[in-house]
Order: C-alpha cells, then sequence, then structure tokens
C-alpha cells in the first residue's frame, strides 16, 4: 500500500512536481495534424501548462505560451500569418520560438519586440500526430515507433479527454484480469441493458448465437473472454511485457505468452491489432489527453501511406452518468466505454493508499516500481530508460508484440500472413467503433452499421472521491 505522500509523487505532473520532470522527459503527443486543416489554433493542456498549438499560413507548427506577453489575452483566438501567430487584441506577432516579431502599436524604431520572449517549446510531427518536448536541453530524439513509419498501412487517430488522473489509465494495462469481469461479464451485463442480449450466461461462457445477429464486422465486441491460466510480467529495454496464457492454449505455443504485450515506458501501451497504440498523456493532475492510434494493412478501397494532413482524427465519446446520476449503458457495449468509467469512478486522483492490493496487481506494482526507480535515476542526474539518442537505432523501432507470429517483417513493411485478419482486427479497446474510416469501409460493404453514437458523458463519475 501506498502513503499519500507516495500516491503525490506517483501522479502529480505539474512543473517541479517529480512525475511531472519525469513526464518531460519525452515527447509527448498533443494533437493530431489534420485538425489544422480547419482550424488553425489549438488550446492544449500539458503537464499543467496551458498553451496554444498553431499552424501558421507558412505551414509551421508552434506550442506557445496561452497567454499573450502585453496583457494576457489567449492566444486560442490568434491569427495565423505566413510566418507566426498574432494576437487578436494588439496585434503582437509571435514565431515558434515564442519570439516577438512586431507590435504594430509601439514606434516603428522600437526595440521592445526583441526583447519580449513567449515561453515555447519544440514540436514535430509524425505518423499524423504533433508532439511537444517540455523537458531540458538536449531534446531527444522523436522516437520512430513501427506504426508511426511503418510503410503499407493506412492510419486514423481516435481522442478523448478523460477526466482522471494518468496513472490510473496506465496501471488498468498492467491489469490484464479486468478484460476477464470488465470486458467479459459486465460487458454482456451492459448488453443486457440495451436490449441486446437476452441472457449474459456465465463469466466465460461464448456469445450466444442472438447476440452475434444484428452486430456489424468490427463495431462491437462482448463476452467472448478466456479464462487467464497464468498473467504475469516482465521488464524489457521498453518498458514491461505483459505475459498472457489463456485457457485452451498449450503453454509454450501461446505467442501472448511467448512473446507478451507491450507497454513502452512510460505511458504508451501496445493495442490488440499490435500496430496500434493507446497514448495516455498527464494533461494536469486530473485530465489525460487519449490517443487511440490506428495503423492497418489496406482493406478494399482503401489508400495507405496518407500524408500527414490526411490521417482523419476522430473523437471518442467519454462514458459517464446522465443528468440524474445514472450510467450511460449505450456508451458501455465497447471496451473504450467500459474502460472510461472504470477509470474516472476511481476518483479524479485516486487515493491508493486505501487499496488492497492482491496477487493479480502484480504488474501493477511493478509499474509502480519502476517510475519510482526511473524518477531516482533522473533525480541522480542519469537519463531515464526509453530515452532515444542514437539516430542510428531510431529509424524504425520494432517491439515485439504477441502477435508477430502472423507476419513476415521485410524492410519497413509488416506483411500480414493474413491480411483479411489483419484489417478486419484494427482495434484499439474496440474504439474503432468511432473511427471514421471503419465506417467508410463499413458503408462501402454493405455492412450493418452501428447506431447513432451516444453523446460524451456531461458528467464523468463523481460519485465518490476515488
Ligand atoms: S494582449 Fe496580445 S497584443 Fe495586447
Ligand atoms: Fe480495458
Amino acid at each position: 500500500m501506498l502513503t499519500p505522500e507516495q500516491n503525490d509523487r506517483l501522479t502529480l505532473v505539474g512543473p517541479g512536481t517529480p512525475m511531472g520532470e519525469l513526464m518531460r522527459r519525452y515527447w509527448q503527443p498533443i494533437a493530431g495534424v489534420s485538425e489544422f486543416n480547419e482550424n488553425p489554433t489549438k488550446a492544449i493542456r500539458l503537464l499543467g501548462e496551458d498553451l496554444v498549438l498553431y499552424k501558421d499560413e507558412g505551414g509551421t507548427f508552434g506550442l506557445i505560451d496561452a497567454s499573450c506577453a502585453h496583457r494576457r489575452v489567449n492566444m486560442l483566438w490568434g491569427i495565423p500569418e505566413p510566418k507566426g501567430l498574432r494576437c487578436s487584441y494588439h496585434g503582437w506577432l509571435y514565431d515558434e520560438t515564442g519570439q516577438c516579431l512586431e507590435m504594430p502599436a509601439e514606434p516603428g524604431d522600437s526595440t521592445f519586440p526583441s526583447r519580449v520572449q513567449l515561453k515555447a517549446y519544440p514540436v514535430e510531427t509524425l505518423g499524423g500526430l504533433v508532439f511537444a518536448y517540455l523537458g531540458p536541453q538536449p531534446v531527444p530524439l522523436l522516437p520512430h515507433y513501427y506504426p508511426f513509419v511503418e510503410e503499407g498501412r493506412v492510419r486514423s487517430i481516435g481522442w478523448t479527454v478523460v477526466t482522471c488522473n494518468w496513472l490510473q489509465i496506465m496501471e488498468n494495462s498492467l491489469d490484464p484480469i479486468h478484460a476477464e469481469y470488465l470486458h467479459g461479464y459486465f460487458s454482456k451485463y451492459a448488453l443486457q441493458r440495451v436490449g441486446l442480449l437476452k441472457h449474459r450466461g456465465d463469466i466465460y461462457g461464448k456469445r450466444p448465437p442472438e447476440e452475434n445477429e444484428d452486430f456489424g464486422p468490427y463495431w462491437r465486441k462482448a463476452g467472448r473472454t478466456m479464462r487467464h491460466i497464468s498473467a504475469s510480467t516482465s521488464r524489457f529495454e521498453h518498458g514491461i511485457l505483459k505475459h498472457r496464457w489463456l485457457e485452451g492454449e498449450e503453454k509454450e505455443e501461446s505467442i501472448g505468452w511467448r512473446y507478451g504485450h507491450p507497454i513502452l515506458f512510460p505511458n504508451l501501451e501496445s493495442g490488440t491489432g499490435g500496430h496500434d497504440f493507446q497514448i495516455r498523456v498527464p494533461m494536469d493532475d486530473t485530465h489525460t489527453y487519449y490517443v487511440y492510434y490506428q495503423s492497418h494493412w489496406p482493406r478494399e478501397g482503401e489508400n495507405p501511406n496518407q500524408r500527414e494532413d490526411e490521417i482523419p482524427v476522430y473523437h471518442v465519446p467519454i462514458a459517464g452518468v446522465d443528468e440524474w446520476g445514472q450510467p450511460i449503458w449505450e456508451q458501455l457495449d465497447n471496451n473504450s466505454g467500459q474502460d472510461h468509467f472504470a477509470w474516472t469512478s476511481q476518483g479524479p486522483r485516486t487515493r491508493r493508499y486505501l487499496e488492497k492490493l492482491g496477487q493479480s496487481d502484480i504488474g501493477i506494482i511493478l509499474f509502480r516500481r519502476m517510475l519510482l526507480e526511473q524518477m531516482q535515476i533522473m533525480e541522480d542526474g542519469g537519463e531515464p530508460m526509453n530515452v532515444f539518442r542514437d539516430p542510428a537505432k531510431n529509424d524504425i523501432i520494432w517491439i515485439p508484440f504477441d502477435r508477430m507470429d502472423d507476419e513476415t517483417i521485410v524492410g519497413k513493411t509488416a506483411i500480414p500472413k493474413n491480411p483479411d485478419r489483419h484489417a478486419e482486427g484494427m482495434s484499439t479497446g474496440s474504439s474503432g467503433k468511432f473511427n471514421t474510416l471503419n465506417l467508410e469501409y463499413a458503408k462501402r460493404i454493405g455492412a450493418t452499421l452501428p447506431p447513432p453514437f451516444p453523446k460524451s458523458a456531461k458528467t464523468t463519475v463523481e460519485v465518490s472521491p476515488g
């Protein structure tokens, strides 16, 4: 059990906090490139700092302080110029380094602009995402993990804001057993509640035949969970591997057991499709920018290798309760919605000093230890793990994952042995239901479409402080 002080150390992310400083050693995704095709500015809250990300008319991205240096008007309303962003109030112009270039109301020969510098951070784009680095110099390399850079695939990006601290979301990734209940038994209960399933059966039962009838090819998955015979974790150079040996598998042949499922330090989880990520970016102590990053082998009619500004960005509604405090069941027929309420109902920043951990929580304990250990390394002046500095190793970073046997890697391409399965299997926590590429594909092939999506909950679960 943790003390309240240890809980603070692990969860608080503002400037000057130990975890905030550790998180600042890593590039963090903050937006999708194609969002800027329509809107040139976006408000960003990252590690407790309020910033504005903009794309100027020259195509350069900048991440600057949200408040203008003059009289604090928010730069979200800024005007993109050929170079830089101009404040809407009195026209001060800033470039991507935060340097003030113009002050229209000051005398023409004034040196004042050269002496005004707004806070600014480096940004880079990769795989259709804009990443930011808020840490000390020298800036490390932005890691070229394979889903961002591999060739021959189609990419898409979903996002939402989860109203809780980032760590309880990451801990969910180190907790394989929740899949049996939350995504198994509870999932069937949720389908019962919306009238799609008559009987929820037992925890591990296969789906009754009637359940399969009206379900689309990808957008609803439920109740097909296998019991873990054994679940364990191991460390590897990029983080933690989650090993699962499931009922019905031979241990030696179980790829989930042999390869494991990777959690990349400090805040990425590989999706079940193998070429997907779920990324949990701390916005502040009680909000998390959540990215569902997908890359899949092209299906009929799809164009691989999109330009970055062609990679679609979609919203994933956040699950919660209605205005009368009841769960909105329509949001809970998919893994993403189920995870949302589980995380947020633990409280905005869960009180770990009240928990009771058992044997099955061993992965969570390992992850906390790893975070504390890496924080200590950083505080002692060292470099924490999984920071990349060698360009020769950053062309493409392949990570072993639990479907590797299904593919052959040639150069920067992972060729699926069964392309159909790989295209159909695209998933990051079943947020695929909201993916615009999936909806377009389903229409093209005449598949059943999901009903209209419920809106994000007005409130998330705040029935207890967690
Ligand atoms: S407040 Fe921005 S220019 Fe005056
Ligand atoms: Fe989950």
